[in-house]
């Protein structure tokens, strides 16, 4: 039986923080799907869900277990209707723990059927968010360090739009 995870997130927009998650899930699963989801304590998405969707794609290729699917509902209905035995997140820091730990806790009772599993960051993404990289193209500064060069003209153009 395949063994699937899912990697929810925003991907607002996919950075090497993200990418290098979602790699070393790529080892650890049989397939992973990369869920670009809708988080609502964020309203203002800086790309819609397509184009999120679109960009995560664009920046997988490489690898071959790697599906990228959308969704605007519950995430455990997800995971349910997909039968994947778990949801793979990234941990940065403490910060990140109190609510990583209550979505884990609300998606076990929601489903039971998958275990939230935490990869803890690499040492060089400790302060890398999709918000630092919109922060620093939004003020005009260099995020080619942080983001997959394949969309980084893309990134650039939407950000320099904003402002
Ligand atoms: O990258 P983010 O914004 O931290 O990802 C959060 C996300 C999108 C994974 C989370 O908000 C989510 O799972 N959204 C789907 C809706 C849902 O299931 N919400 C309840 C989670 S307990």
């Amino acid at each position: 039986m395949s063994r699937i995870a899912v990697c929810p997130g925003s991907f607002d927009p996919v950075t090497l923080g993200h990418l290098d998650i979602i790699t070393r899930a790529s080892s650890l699963f049989d397939q992973v799907i990369v869920l670009v989801s809708v988080n609502m304590m964020k309203s203002n998405y800086s790309f819609s869900l397509e184009e999120r969707k679109n960009m995560v794609r664009s920046v997988t290729t490489a690898l071959p277990n790697i599906v990228v699917d959308s969704y605007d509902g519950l995430l455990a209905d997800y995971v349910k209707q997909v039968g994947a035995i778990a949801i793979v997140k990234g941990l940065r820091a403490v910060s990140d723990f109190e609510y990583e730990f209550q979505m884990a806790l609300a998606n076990k009772k929601l489903y039971d059927g998958a275990e939230t599993v935490f990869l803890t960051t690499a040492a060089e993404n400790m302060y890398l968010s999709s918000s630092v990289v919109k922060q620093i193209a939004n003020f005009g500064g260099d995020i080619s360090h942080f983001v997959p060069e394949l969309i980084l003209e893309d990134i650039k153009k939407r950000l320099v739009k904003e402002k």
